[in-house]
């Protein structure tokens, strides 16, 4: 924990005004979260990515709101003063308003997040506007919604097409007019990324592989850090190996197993002569 003052969204509207990116990061377990505020992050999103990254699903439609609640409680108690996401799962805001309410409100009652993220375009716009009525904090997500993956025909970039990319513009305006605080654009081109930024009038505007003309930028921790065997993705920037770090520390550890070099007298417990003695008068 540090002593900052948590981001709050007048505070992130300011560093828009300010023209200062805002930093955003996506996050699963204690350890990390503690790293991530250390390190100055702005926001968390506890992303149902985490299917993926730390369950080892094959895509994020398998995860439960209490799989999310889970990690989301672990990246609370880590990161007590970062602005913290919660990413609703597959299936918990699509079938009605009354379920997406109840939803994020779970969010934010039982992992005291400050908001909630949600996928989709004109079609999510009425959970968008029950949830902000709740009181709730909503950002939206458009161009590469992995739950939709299946639909999209691939992980692939999204708006190419002029036809297609006013669409996304389209949606953009519409999640703003529902009441989105933010939206995500994931692997979006750049310019059409640019368009949407230009155009928000009361809307933050986050980028995900969709260029530098965005208000900040979000990365998935796993990619940052190689720490996601299975693809990499175009925009994941590896800032650190540590994959590799760990990969190298493990292979060291079975090594020096083998040939008991480990563990050394500093890594064990001993007993006193005395204690030892009245032991083994008792066997
Ligand atoms: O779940 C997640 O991490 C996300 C990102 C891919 C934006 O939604």
């Amino acid at each position: 924990m540090t002593d900052r003052k948590k981001p709050t969204i007048p505070m992130l509207f300011k560093k828009v005004e300010d023209g200062a990116p805002i930093t955003w990061l996506t996050c699963y377990d204690y350890p990390t979260a503690y790293l991530q505020e250390q390190a100055g992050i702005d926001m968390i999103l506890v992303g149902d990515s985490l299917g993926m990254t730390m369950l080892g699903y094959d895509s994020t439609l398998p995860v439960t709101m209490d799989d999310m609640i889970r990690h989301s409680q672990a990246v609370r108690r880590g990161a007590p003063n970062v602005f913290v996401i919660g990413d609703m799962p597959y299936m918990s805001y699509q079938a009605s308003t009354e379920s997406a309410i109840r939803n994020a409100g779970r969010f934010m009652a039982e992992a005291a997040c400050d908001a909630i993220k949600l996928e989709g375009g004109v079609e999510v716009c009425e959970r968008i506007e029950g949830i902000v009525k709740a009181g709730i904090p909503a950002i939206g997500h458009l161009g590469l919604t992995p739950q939709s993956v299946s639909a999209l025909g691939g992980y692939k970039v999204q708006g190419k097409g002029a036809l297609q990319a006013k669409k996304i513009i389209d949606a953009a305006k519409a999640l703003e007019d529902a009441g989105a605080f933010m939206i995500l654009l994931e692997m979006v081109p750049d310019r059409v990324c640019e368009l949407i930024t230009q155009r928000a009038e009361h809307c933050i505007i986050m980028s995900l592989g969709s260029g530098p003309n965005a208000h900040g930028q979000l990365l998935i921790y796993h990619d940052m850090f190689g720490l996601y065997p299975r693809f990499k993705p175009r925009m994941a920037k590896v800032f650190g190996n540590a994959g590799e770090v760990i990969l190298n520390g493990l292979k060291g550890y079975v090594a020096e197993v083998t040939d008991r070099t480990f563990p050394q007298p500093e890594h064990w417990f001993g007993i006193k002569d005395e204690e030892f003695d009245e032991l083994q008068g008792m066997l």
